[in-house]
């Protein structure tokens, strides 16, 4: 059990993003986000084995291998996650080599991993416990963590500056569908193609292309006007790009193509949603950080701390949970 489904997250990770934040980073998570997980994989031991829970496309899998080879220290890493997920997708250049340092486990429930008890010294978890069933996952992660061994997981707070972005995105995903600047644009596309210029002027003359190409215009203009209102307005931003590269393709490679990349906007924007709106049903509260304190007791860890992790300027990112194995 999760939240949301694992198709949404299919497309989203085959669509080839690295990390669960889209594309508000140029790689991985930099900041705060990423120093405490370098942080906390620099001061493992050698031989240390580690499993990174809803991994995604392995954002955080890839900070252990990295942080492991600049130290020259041997980490045994293992990283699972419930969707089908596609690293190779999503890492390019000088990181692609850290791959073959990672276990990667598409179609692994973390409430049910298969690993034997014991087997892992750290488990990490970015973005991840809070969008599987907290009880059962508790539970099958304490049963393989060796003794002495940790977790460690950066969680979605309520109050964080990340939800208050996915509020505002969701709003722009409304307005694109209440636009239909897709629909709008596929239409007019669809009118002009393989016409001769002596055809287009004639368009030019006609009604019902005058109509399509005054709704595409009309469409355009209110994404634009949101875009520059805005203060987070890429998913505006990249809209409008699939529609512009919907032009350049008919001009380019024919109608097919064109109506291709409408509809991987479509699908770009389809991810987004279904990610924002797993994200906002995920983030946890101050009482739900409380109650998964209980459950880690329930299950005989006695080491619990929990903290908020904040990046200056810009506020909250979440909640920093740490929990032992003492016996
Ligand atoms: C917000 S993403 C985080 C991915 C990655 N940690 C990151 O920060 O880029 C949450 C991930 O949890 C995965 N997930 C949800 N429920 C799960 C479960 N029960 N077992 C394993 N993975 C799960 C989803 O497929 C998704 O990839």
């Amino acid at each position: 059990m999760s939240i949301g489904n694992a198709d949404s997250w299919d497309r989203y990770w085959a669509h080839g993003f690295l990390t669960s934040c889209a594309d508000a980073f140029a790689g991985n998570y930099e900041g705060s986000m990423r120093t405490v997980w370098e942080k906390r994989f620099s001061a493992l031991p050698d031989g240390s084995r580690v499993l990174d829970i809803c991994t995604g496309n392995g954002a955080i899998a890839l900070i252990a291998a990295a942080t492991a080879r600049r130290l020259d220290c041997k980490l045994l890493i293992h990283a699972i996650d419930l969707a089908d997920i596609h690293p190779e997708r999503a890492v390019h250049d000088e990181a692609r080599p850290l791959l073959d340092d990672i276990n990667f486990h598409s179609r692994t429930d973390v409430c049910e991993t298969g690993f034997t008890n014991d087997s892992f010294d750290l488990i990490s978890g970015h973005f991840a416990l809070e969008y599987a069933d907290r009880e059962p996952a508790v539970r099958e992660l304490v049963r393989i963590t060796a003794e002495n061994g940790e977790h460690m997981f950066v969680m979605h707070s309520t109050e964080s500056v990340i939800l208050k972005t996915a509020a505002v995105e969701l709003e722009h995903i409304d307005l694109l569908h209440g636009s239909a600047l897709f629909e709008r644009a596929g239409d007019f596309l669809r009118l002009v193609a393989n016409k001769s210029a002596e055809e287009k002027e004639a368009l030019a003359k006609m009604p019902e292309a005058e109509e399509r190409r005054t709704a595409l215009n009309r469409a355009a203009a209110l994404v634009s006007a949101a875009i520059k209102q805005s203060a987070h307005p890429e998913i505006l931003r990249t809209a409008l790009g699939h529609v512009s590269a919907a032009y350049k393709a008919l001009a380019n490679e024919g109608l097919d193509k064109a109506l291709q990349q409408l509809q991987q906007g479509a699908a770009e924007i389809a991810a987004n949603a279904g990610r924002l709106a797993d994200l906002r049903q995920a983030a946890s509260t101050l009482q739900d950080i409380k109650h998964l304190g209980e459950l880690y007791a329930k299950y005989g860890f006695v080491d619990f701390s929990f903290d908020v992790l904040k990046e200056e300027p810009a506020g909250l990112i979440g909640w920093i949970v740490h929990a032992r194995r003492t016996g």
